[in-house]
């Protein structure tokens, strides 16, 4: 049995934590310990979880970030898509689109304008299957001010429920 799970961090259990820690170790193989310690440094209170759970397993999961980002000049309320992660075992078999579509209706829902996230070349191409579309113009400012583009490999990818193309977007924040 398949059941998927949208809720905020603040309501997962230490014991969820670590599961979903070794599946991102699984990809991003840096230990369990520090993943557990990038967890807690980096986890806001207001981050969702969206988890796929197999016969009450784990077996999926992503956060989404509250962020705010500028689309030619206009201030949007954002959900940032991060640490797309499928077990290793479950890949292939349509669970990374379906945590994407999830993200995709919190937007539709209203619980944020506009959906994104960033990627490099390799994974463009799954994304772009599940229905997010690249946007050409961004640019980053990070935490001291500085503005830069998007290099070459870095990609943002949105999913915009208004279906308009968008131009002249502005990321904030300390980000690839
Ligand atoms: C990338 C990842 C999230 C994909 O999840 P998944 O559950 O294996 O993918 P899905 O089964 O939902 O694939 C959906 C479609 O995308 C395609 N696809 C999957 N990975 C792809 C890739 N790297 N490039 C191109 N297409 C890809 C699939 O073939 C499938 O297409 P189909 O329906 O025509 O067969 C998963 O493999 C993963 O966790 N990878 C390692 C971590 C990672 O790189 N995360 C992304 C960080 S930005």
């Amino acid at each position: 049995m398949l059941e998927i799970k949208n809720t905020l961090l603040s309501d997962v259990s230490p014991s969820l934590v670590t599961a979903l820690c070794k599946i991102k170790d699984m990809h991003w193989p840096h230990g369990l310990d520090s993943q557990l310690d990038w967890w807690h440094r980096n986890s806001d209170a207001d981050d969702r979880l969206v988890a796929l759970f197999e016969n009450g397993a784990p077996v999926a999961f992503l956060r989404i970030r509250n962020r705010v980002v500028t689309v030619n000049g206009h201030e949007l309320t954002a959900a940032c898509a991060t640490e797309v992660s499928v077990s290793t075992g479950a890949q292939g078999r349509g669970f990374g689109c379906l945590m994407l579509d999830a993200v995709a209706q919190f937007v539709r829902n209203g619980q944020a304008e506009l959906g994104y996230l960033l990627c490099e070349h390799k994974q463009k191409a799954f994304y772009e299957r599940c229905g997010w579309k690249p946007v050409a113009d961004v640019e980053i400012m990070d935490s001291s001010g500085v503005v830069r583009p998007l290099r070459d490999h870095e990609f943002c990818m949105i999913c915009n429920p208004e279906g308009d193309g968008v131009d002249g977007l502005t990321l904030y924040g300390d980000v690839f």
